[in-house]
């Protein structure tokens, strides 16, 4: 079985589903407009990334036609996952893509996969999309931006350090984006953007417990100077979640690119 070096948990996955469908929601007629894109009566979808297939369950429903899913990730195992039924499964990374929609994909779609990737894949898949000129959906891509109310004085340390994790190796991280975004341009594509933030609180507790005990653990690996900093700092979130005292905006942004 093909792993990367740093898998994502199935289970991590399954607890974003309702955040993720509520801040999806916010990029407003992003999904019609992008299967308006193609008048195939049964489009073949490639979904880069497709995980445990959370972005085809969100997307499926909503194209009002059927559709033959692809599904790519350099992940076999969790391309394994049952949901994925008799949809086509494809291990493989970015450069899988160009020959996957050569062989007749009508759209592309990703979620919460942009700000994973390195310059040189978001490079590439601008590079695909203009060579084929094939509409694509990239949602929920985090982009740096956080804030939690009430305010913590360690906040801005623990962010700073957490998207430095992100770029880590040369990323753009949370500027990936801006990235594909200026790729694209570049490349005579339009892109239309709408922010899709997760608006969190105690009521996604067990979500909200998880990604702020990641987000402090990435904070550290990236600055180990900021273990005990990270510590209280996670120990004082998870007593304000416990008494349903903490909100949070969690930046995303949706991206609808077109051939312009
Ligand atoms: C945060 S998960 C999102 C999964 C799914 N799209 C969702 O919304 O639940 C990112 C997914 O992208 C995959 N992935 C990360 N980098 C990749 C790459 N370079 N090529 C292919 N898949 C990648 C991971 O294995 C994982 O399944």
């Amino acid at each position: 079985m093909s792993r990367p070096t740093r898998p994502i948990a199935a289970d991590w996955l399954a607890l974003r589903v309702a955040a993720d469908t509520a801040a999806r929601d916010r990029a407003t007629g992003f999904v019609a407009d992008w299967v308006a894109a193609t008048d195939a009566v049964e489009p073949a979808i490639v979904d880069i990334g497709a995980g445990t297939g959370a972005n085809r369950a969100y997307l499926a429903p909503r194209l009002g036609r059927p559709a033959h899913w692809v599904l790519l990730d350099h992940d076999a195992d969790l391309l394994a996952a049952p949901q994925h039924g008799r949809a086509q499964r494809v291990v493989g990374g970015i450069d899988a893509l160009d020959a996957l929609i050569a062989a007749g994909a009508d759209l592309v779609t990703c979620s919460a996969l942009l700000d994973l990737l390195t310059a040189a894949e978001l490079d590439e898949l601008a590079e695909v999309l203009a060579r084929h000129r094939t509409p694509a959906l990239f949602s929920l891509t985090v982009d740096g931006t956080s804030r939690l109310d009430p305010a913590h004085p360690d906040d801005g340390v623990v962010a700073s350090a957490f998207n430095a994790h992100q770029a880590r190796d040369g990323r753009p991280g949370p500027n990936a984006v801006d990235h594909l975004t200026a790729r694209c341009a570049a490349a005579g594509l339009s892109v239309r953007r709408a922010d899709t933030p997760w608006l969190l609180d105690a009521g996604s507790a067990p979500l909200v417990a998880r990604f702020m005990t990641e987000r402090s653990a990435a904070a550290v690996e990236a600055q180990p100077e900021l273990a005990e900093v990270a510590a209280g700092w996670l120990t004082a979130r998870l007593a304000s979640l416990d008494a349903a005292d903490l909100r949070l905006r969690i930046g995303h942004v949706d991206l609808l690119i077109g051939a312009g």
